[in-house]
C-alpha cells in the first residue's frame, strides 16, 4: 500500500513560489514533484487552480491574496465574544476597590500597579470593577515567555495562509478597553515593547505598516505579588526585577492587603451560602484563624499565610464533605508538615467543635 501523502497544496505552492517566484513551468513542477517524492500528475492536480496554459502556472494570485490578507487583519476574526466580565455574586468590595473603580470610571489613561500577596483579590477587584462599570476588560497573564508577538500581535497561519493577528494590547487600544497585565513581575525585558503604550501613545505595527491609536477609555492595570524588585524571601519564585523605566511609567501603586476579619467572614458567608452550605460559625472561625496566621506571618513567626483564595478552597471542600476539619486538612496539606500541623493546632484552639486534631507524628 502506498504511504499516505501528507503534502498540502499550501506547502507545495509555498515551496514553488519561494524557489521559482510566481511564474511556474513544467520543469519547476517536475523538480518539486521529485523533491516531495510524488508523481508529476499528482503535482499538477494540486496546482489545478493556478493553471494558465499548457506548461504554465501562475502563483501571482496567491501573492495578491496574501497581501490582501496582511492589510486586512480581519482574516482572523477579531475578538467577538463579550469582553465585559460577569458580576461575581460572591464579591465583597474592600480596600483599594473603590479607588481602582474610580480610575476606571474616569476613563483617564492612568497606568496603575496593584501589588500584594497571593490570593487577596487583586485580579478579582479589577475584573469586578469592570463588571460593575460595564467596561470591557482584556486580561493577559504574563509569563517569562511573553513577548511582542503575544502582546502586540504577529502573523498566524490560518487555513494554510499567513494573516496578521492583533495581539491583546492592540485589541484593547482599539476598543478603548481596560488591559490587565496580570502577574506582570513574571515578565522578562521583552515587556519593554509596551513602553510607548504606557506613555499613553498608540503603537506602530511595523510588520504591517499601520498605526493604531488609543481609543478613549483604554487603560493599563498591572498586578503583581512584588513591586517589580524581585522577591527576597523566595516565596515568589519566577518573579523578576523589572526595568526601572518600565515601572516608572505606572502612575501609582496600590498596596493590596488581605481583607479585614469582618470582610473575609462576609466573603466566606456569601460563597458558602451560594453553595448551599452556609455555616456562619465556621466562616467566623476561619476568618479569625487566617487573621491570626497572617499577623504571626507579619511578625516573622511563620513562613506561610492562608490567603482568601485558600479560605474559599476550604469552604468549597466543606461543601463537598460537610466536615470542617477534613476540609481544612485537605486544603493545608500543601504546606510542609510543621506549618500544616501548626495551622491545624491553631484551628483546634479556635473551634471547640472539631475535636482534638491528630498529630502526624
Ligand atoms: N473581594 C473579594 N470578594 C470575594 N471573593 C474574593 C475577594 N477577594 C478575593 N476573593 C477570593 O479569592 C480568590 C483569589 O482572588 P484573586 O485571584 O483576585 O487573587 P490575586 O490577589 O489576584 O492573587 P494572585 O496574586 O495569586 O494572582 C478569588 O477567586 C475569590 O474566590
Ligand atoms: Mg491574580
Amino acid at each position: 500500500m502506498p504511504a499516505p501523502n501528507p503534502l498540502t497544496t499550501t506547502q507545495l505552492v509555498g515551496y514553488l513560489s519561494e524557489k521559482y517566484g510566481s511564474q511556474i513551468n513544467a520543469d519547476h513542477v517536475r523538480e518539486a514533484a521529485s523533491h516531495f517524492g510524488i508523481g508529476y500528475a499528482t503535482t499538477t492536480k494540486r496546482l489545478r487552480k493556478f493553471y494558465v496554459q499548457r506548461g504554465t502556472w501562475s502563483l501571482e494570485q496567491v501573492k495578491d491574496q496574501l497581501e490582501r490578507q496582511i492589510t486586512s487583519p480581519s482574516v482572523i476574526p477579531e475578538i467577538q465574544q463579550n469582553l465585559k466580565p460577569q458580576k461575581d455574586p460572591n464579591f465583597v468590595p474592600f480596600g483599594n476597590f473603590s479607588d481602582v473603580k474610580k480610575i476606571i470610571s474616569s476613563k483617564l489613561f492612568y497606568p496603575t500597579f496593584i501589588t500584594g500577596l497571593s490570593g487577596n483579590g487583586k485580579t478579582l477587584s479589577v475584573e469586578q470593577a469592570c463588571a460593575q462599570l460595564n467596561r470591557e476588560l482584556i486580561r493577559v497573564n504574563i509569563t517569562i515567555e511573553t513577548d511582542e508577538d503575544d502582546l502586540i500581535g504577529g502573523f498566524r497561519l490560518v487555513n494554510g495562509q499567513t494573516a496578521w493577528h492583533n495581539g491583546p494590547v492592540v485589541e484593547a487600544l482599539e476598543r478603548g478597553a481596560v488591559l490587565l497585565l496580570d502577574e506582570v513581575d513574571l515578565a522578562s525585558n521583552k515587556i519593554l515593547c509596551l513602553q510607548s503604550i504606557l506613555e499613553g501613545k498608540g503603537v506602530f505595527l511595523k510588520k504591517i505598516g499601520k498605526y493604531v491609536d488609543r481609543k478613549p477609555g483604554f487603560n493599563v492595570i498591572a498586578t503583581a505579588n512584588t513591586k517589580g524588585k524581585g522577591s527576597e524571601d523566595g516565596r515568589f519564585i519566577g518573579t523578576n526585577v523589572l526595568n526601572e523605566a518600565f515601572l516608572e511609567r505606572f502612575a501609582l501603586t496600590f498596596e493590596q492587603e488581605y481583607p479585614s476579619v469582618k470582610t473575609e467572614q462576609k466573603i466566606l458567608e456569601k460563597v458558602s451560602s451560594n453553595l448551599g452550605v452556609l455555616d456562619e460559625e465556621f466562616c467566623a472561625n476561619l476568618a479569625n484563624w487566617s487573621d491570626i496566621i497572617r499577623r504571626t506571618f507579619k511578625d516573622g513567626g511563620i513562613d506561610e499565610v492562608i490567603s482568601t483564595r485558600r479560605l474559599v478552597h476550604i469552604i468549597r471542600a466543606f461543601a463537598i464533605w460537610q466536615d470542617r476539619l477534613k476540609a481544612i486538612k485537605l486544603c493545608v496539606n500543601r504546606f510542609d508538615d510543621e506549618t500544616k500541623q501548626s495551622f491545624l493546632d491553631l484551628y483546634d484552639k479556635i473551634d471547640v467543635n472539631v475535636g482534638e486534631v491528630p498529630s502526624d507524628d
